[in-house]
């Protein structure tokens, strides 16, 4: 019976990270998958969550079952993260997931549930693993213009003319803030466009928010989440805590599904725990309970707020260090866009065979679109990228 499985396409950014690990040249820059590394290419596990794994450890009396949609604690406090009083609590549903990757599933499952012949609207371009999975789940796609490849920004007229083209039973698909994989997002004013062209089409909107906190600070990135809250009748959000929290590993994540009532909010947490009981059951907690704990204790969230904004401040500071580089040894402001890109990804708009010649020659991975990860830099290895990307003649 198994002979008749077919290989399956490998996913290029995870097959990147096998192949950095193969190359023997100490010379090495890892610019692919998206793990924060800080100037030494470590990935610390956060002063809070220690502070909070300590805690958990002396006070947790049992690993029984929690519940089906995860712990209401963990829930309320990500709600508040990320929607503030945006939207009333008593319309929102809500279940921890794996992940964001999970919120990601189940929100699309939800979906075709309630809009069995509905399209997915999707950025052009977006994270990959939106792609494989809408194709997985055999639903409808359609791509809306997005990044500008010559000006490596929004294209906004683009993008505003596509989305008319979403009618009610349709999902949009938006990045909260620091767009993966391009860096390049969306201002206020046009969030507030997004949000006009939302209700004049009634198309449901869905906003994948994996980096609060990596762009301008954790209240800036939930700008456009809370405008279109504020907004639409109906919204779904699915949230990781894999960067932000750095738990990457524990799979901690959530949906949030906004209804437009009360009463119909009900049945929409009655399918998300129906969701969750089919797919995998109950969602991993351990991930969920350190960020509940650190979000409600002050001094450990002040804490975990600091180290956030030293993670933030420190890849603001690696994109300029870049973007000014390159205005050297080009002697042009064309690369600028690294410097106003925010997030952990700037799509450079080099060729395939450009970043290939960087990895042959310079032992730099970023990924085949050229999305690079800026906390893969460090002061040192800044100007080696440069020098590459000069030399490859991007
Ligand atoms: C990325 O885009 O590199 C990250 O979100 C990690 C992943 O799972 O792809």
């Amino acid at each position: 019976m198994l002979n008749a499985l077919k290989p399956q396409p490998a996913d290029k950014i995870l097959e990147l990270v096998q192949l950095y690990r193969d190359d023997p040249r100490d010379t090495k820059v890892d610019l692919g998958v998206g793990v924060y590394k800080n100037a030494d290419g470590v990935t610390p596990v956060m002063r809070a969550v220690k502070a909070a794994e300590k805690q958990l450890w002396e006070t947790e009396t049992t690993k029984t079952y929690v519940n089906l949609v995860g712990d209401p604690a963990f829930s309320d406090a990500m709600r508040q993260l990320i929607l503030a009083d945006s939207a009333p609590a008593n319309r929102i549903a809500s279940a921890a997931t794996p992940g964001g990757t999970g919120a990601v599933r189940q929100a699309f499952e939800l979906f075709r549930m309630a809009s069995p012949e509905g399209r997915i609207f999707v950025s052009g371009p977006t994270w990959p693993n939106h792609l494989t999975i809408i194709k997985y789940l055999g639903i409808e796609m359609v791509e809306y213009r997005y990044f500008d490849n010559a000006t490596r920004a929004v294209d906004f007229d683009g993008m505003a003319e596509d989305l008319k083209g979403a009618k009610a039973g349709d999902l949009v698909l938006l990045h909260g803030c620091c767009h993966n994989p391009t860096g390049a997002n969306l201002t206020q004013d046009q969030w507030k466009t997004v949000g006009d062209i939302l209700l004049e089409t009634g198309a449901t909107p869905m906003i994948d928010i994996a980096y609060q906190g990596f762009g301008d600070g954790l209240e800036a990135d939930a700008f456009g989440t809370r405008h279109i809250a504020s907004r639409v009748p109906e919204l779904m959000i699915a949230a990781s805590c894999s960067k932000n929290f750095g738990v990457y590993r524990e799979r901690t994540g959530c949906l949030m599904v906004m209804s437009e009532t009360a009463e119909a909010t009900k049945t929409t947490q009655g399918t998300l725990a129906y969701l969750n009981r089919q797919n995998y059951s109950f969602p991993p907690d351990h991930g969920a309970r350190l960020v509940t704990m650190i979000l409600n204790d002050p001094a450990l969230r002040a804490d975990w707020e600091a180290e956030l904004e030293e993670v933030r401040t420190g890849m603001l500071g690696l994109r300029e260090q870049l973007a000014s580089e390159l205005r050297q040894r080009t002697n042009s402001d064309r690369f600028d866009f690294i410097a106003h890109h925010r997030g952990m990804f700037s799509r450079i708009g080099a060729t395939q065979e450009q970043v290939l010649t960087m990895r042959h020659d310079n032992a730099i991975y970023m990924v085949g679109d050229s999305r690079m990860n800026i906390a893969g830099l460090n002061a040192k290895t800044v100007p080696l990228l440069a020098e590459a990307i000069v030399a490859a003649g991007v």
